[in-house]
């Protein structure tokens, strides 16, 4: 190349996708391309896309007609489309998107750079096969520096829960290993990040020979004690006992567990394919209260599954109320062609699934309110972050229970650690000062 290539990529979804972004900057960047925040000065566009649910998809469509008009008078840039649209639409993406150059699937970034020079010759490109191998374990993502880092430590999903297109947009399950994740949290640790999240559809599955994930997640948190470990997505069937005594054994890996339960009712639960009863769960959930004190918990619900009945939906209420998350990620169901819960058609009209999804955001906000309202009067450990988005005056930062925290600066740096006294709150964030150690031998 004369001279670098400017890319931009745009990205949508999950973290996942965000941790594919930094991987296909990775791979870019060894070919001698820059990342640009603007897609005003990029040569190369890419959306990297998520097809979970309709909605996702009619935003990147959105995006996609921005691009075609922006292409008129730039009609040299090139438009690709990564990620799980790309997997799911192959060549129609191509066929019905004149705009479009490039449609590149999750486990096919290593022919980026190969498609691009095709693309800039105005070739169109496609590369959308799945791979039972792919786990990029040789590139290094290309990060930007700060506090926290990603680290995917798998590829794939097993489960197919019947509602979810992961695994036909993903393909199968395969773990990276855990000499590699390891070395990496100790490059990031000596580069100064301070918090790793271990990402993967389901990270409870993971696996390397006879190592699980709790070996993984011990392996990590021994790296550095100052660093923080956090991981998602749990499978609850995949929770083990030794998993929830690691996470209690070692202070620096978080007291925070995403745990998605998606319904209250066992007979959408198995309908969903989720391998679980709502008691199972609450069983769960009560041996992770048990064993690591103080855990904070939040979970992903959808509304609306075919079939759902009130009598259904109020048991996701119920469930709701028994465990009291501290927060919740809720969903209308929106019915994904190739899934098993396609074929059982979109019973639940629109406006219903509307009304149970508003009552679910209620009563979790009410819960994460009073949780939150708990804190009061506590002194909570703060990892900062840096400048509150609301005033420069405030720095924000989590708790090892991923409570938003913001407090004044005071002179703390981001990365440190601060002890906050909290002195209110709402659902979704906690408001303190910073406490001043006494002393030993100070007068009291
Ligand atoms: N409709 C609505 N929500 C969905 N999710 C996955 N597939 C669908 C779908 N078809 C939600 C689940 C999952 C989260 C990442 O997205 O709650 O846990
Ligand atoms: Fe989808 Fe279920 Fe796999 Fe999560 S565990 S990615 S919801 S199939």
């Amino acid at each position: 190349m004369e001279k670098s290539r400017k890319v931009y990529v745009e990205t949508y979804g999950c973290q996942m996708n965000v941790a594919d972004t930094e991987l296909v900057l990775g791979i870019l960047s060894r070919e001698g391309y820059v990342k640009v925040d603007e897609s005003a000065n990029a040569d190369v566009i890419l959306i990297n896309t998520c097809a979970v649910r309709e909605n996702a998809e009619q935003r990147v469509f959105g995006r996609v007609a921005d691009f075609r008009t922006y292409k008129k008078s730039n009609p040299g840039v090139v438009l690709g489309i990564l990620g799980c649209m790309a997997e799911r639409l192959r060549k129609d993406l191509l066929e019905s998107e004149s705009a479009v150059d490039l449609v590149v699937g999750p486990d096919e970034y290593r022919k980026l750079p190969a498609l691009i020079d095709g693309a800039l010759e105005g070739e169109k490109g496609i590369a959308v096969k799945l791979s039972r191998v792919e786990r990029y374990e040789d590139i290094e993502p290309l990060r930007t520096e700060g506090i926290g880092a990603w680290i995917s430590i798998m590829r794939g999903c097993d489960k197919f829960c019947t509602f979810c297109v992961v695994p036909y947009t993903r393909g199968r399950e395969r773990s990276r290993t855990l000499a590699g994740i390891v070395n990496e949290v100790r490059q990031l640790s000596v580069r100064g990040f301070r918090e790793v999240t271990l990402l993967g559809q389901n990270v409870n599955s993971y696996r390397d020979g006879e190592y699980d994930f709790a070996d993984l997640l011990a392996a990590c948190a021994e790296v550095d004690g100052l660093m923080r470990i956090r991981f998602t997505t749990s499978h609850p069937q995949d929770v083990s006992d030794k998993l929830i005594r690691t996470i209690a054994d070692h202070s620096n890996i978080c007291n925070y567990i995403h745990l998605p339960v998606q319904s209250g009712s066992d007979r959408i639960l198995e309908l969903m394919n989720r391998s679980y009863t709502a008691d199972q769960y609450l069983r769960l959930v009560d041996r992770i209260k048990a064993t690591i004190p103080g855990a904070s918990l939040s979970t992903d619900i959808i509304a609306g599954f075919p079939t759902e009945t009130d009598a259904d939906h109020r048991k996701t209420l119920d469930l709701l109320r028994t465990v009291e998350y501290d927060g919740a990620f809720t969903f209308k169901y929106s019915p994904r062609e190739h899934t098993k819960a396609w074929k059982m058609g979109d019973s639940v009209p629109e406006a219903v699934k509307i009304g149970r999804l508003n009552e679910i955001i209620d009563v979790q906000r009410a819960i994460s309110l009073r949780r939150n309202r708990e804190e009061v009067g506590r002194t909570v450990e703060v990892l900062v972050e840096g400048e509150s988005r609301k005033s420069a005056q405030d720095f924000c930062g989590r708790t090892d229970t991923n409570k938003m925290v913001v407090f004044p600066r005071n002179g703390f740096a981001p990365g440190s650690y601060a002890r906050i006294a909290v002195e209110r709150a709402n659902a979704a964030t906690l408001f303190g000062r910073h406490v001043v150690e006494e002393t030993a031998g100070s007068m009291s």
